[in-house]
């Protein structure tokens, strides 16, 4: 089945943060997905999505880093110039990474930093340990995404979080607290879906579930996740494309081509005008 396209112009309005709670209100699910250059923001941006995560899993996705708490604020602010380059009508939310909100002033410094590059908003992964950070830079005016459940930049293995009573009551404290502390959206990664509706119920900001089930208000993927590109299929990820084995075909046809001399084909090549390449044989002739 075919999904038609939605068509907006470009520099279309972008939404505002405070729209996306009208979204949930109206109960029609927010669309995230990651992208970390600029030919994935474009396409996205094409293809409607309400907004494009320049993720910290820029890290383990494309730079080949070991672990997520490698990632830098110059790796951050590096890609998120080329995604703002290319998503001009979705919201662009870029990811503060590991360390860069270790205290409310650095947290203010570089989500200052990353609004100027372009970011309409940054998220920020914690729980109630960062919610000065949170009130810090709500108040300077800079709009943020809270992310609760598993959280990657602690350095471990992904797995369910909030399956005990006492985790689940933390998550959901916690979860208040980021909401009073001013978050506009909260993402929930890799909790019970029972839990996921819970906090989705009890909070008037949006939830934004990853491995969360469905009765969150959006749902965010990651982009090489999604289209099949990614070594390992998880548990909450659907490959809508098989890109692997696509990808794998192609190259493989084209390295075949190259060999075979199939590749290039005379379209694929332009030619001199005669009058110019009778000149240049004539020139020739008297270099030899
Ligand atoms: O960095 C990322 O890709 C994320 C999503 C999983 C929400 O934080």
């Amino acid at each position: 089945m075919y999904f038609q396209r939605v068509k907006r112009q470009k520099n279309a309005m972008k939404p505002k943060p405070s729209e996306f709670s009208l979204r949930k209100q109206a109960k029609r699910p927010i669309s995230m997905i990651t992208a970390y250059d600029f030919p994935a923001a474009r396409l996205l941006d094409e293809c409607g999505v309400d907004i494009v995560l320049l993720g910290d899993s820029l890290g383990t996705t494309v730079l080949g880093y070991e672990s997520i708490t490698q990632v830098t604020m110059n790796d951050i602010m590096h890609h998120l110039r080329a995604v703002v380059r290319g998503a001009h009508s979705s919201f662009i939310l870029g990811d503060m990474p590991y360390g860069s909100i270790a205290t409310p002033d650095l947290a203010r410094g570089n989500a200052a930093l990353m609004r100027s590059a372009g970011a309409d908003a940054v998220k920020m992964e914690g729980g109630r340990e960062i919610v000065p950070q949170v009130r810090a830079v709500t108040l300077q005016g800079i709009a943020v995404c809270a992310h609760i459940g598993f959280m990657p930049q602690t350095g471990g293995r992904p797995g369910i979080v909030g399956k005990t009573f006492d985790q689940a009551r933390a998550l959901i404290d916690a979860a208040l607290a980021l909401q009073e502390a001013g978050a506009f959206m909260i993402v929930l990664e890799l909790i019970p879906h029972e839990l996921a509706a819970e906090i989705t119920r009890l909070l008037s900001i949006p939830t934004i579930g990853i491995g969360a089930g469905k009765s969150c208000d959006g749902q965010v993927q990651v982009f090489h996740d999604l289209l099949g590109l990614s070594p390992r299929i998880f548990r909450h990820v659907k490959d809508f494309a098989g890109g692997r084995q696509l990808f794998t075909k192609a190259i493989l046809h084209y390295v075949a081509d190259v060999c075979s001399g199939a590749f290039p084909a005379e379209s694929n090549a332009s030619a001199m005008p005669h009058e110019a390449l009778a000149q240049l044989k004539d020139w020739l002739k008297t270099k030899m």
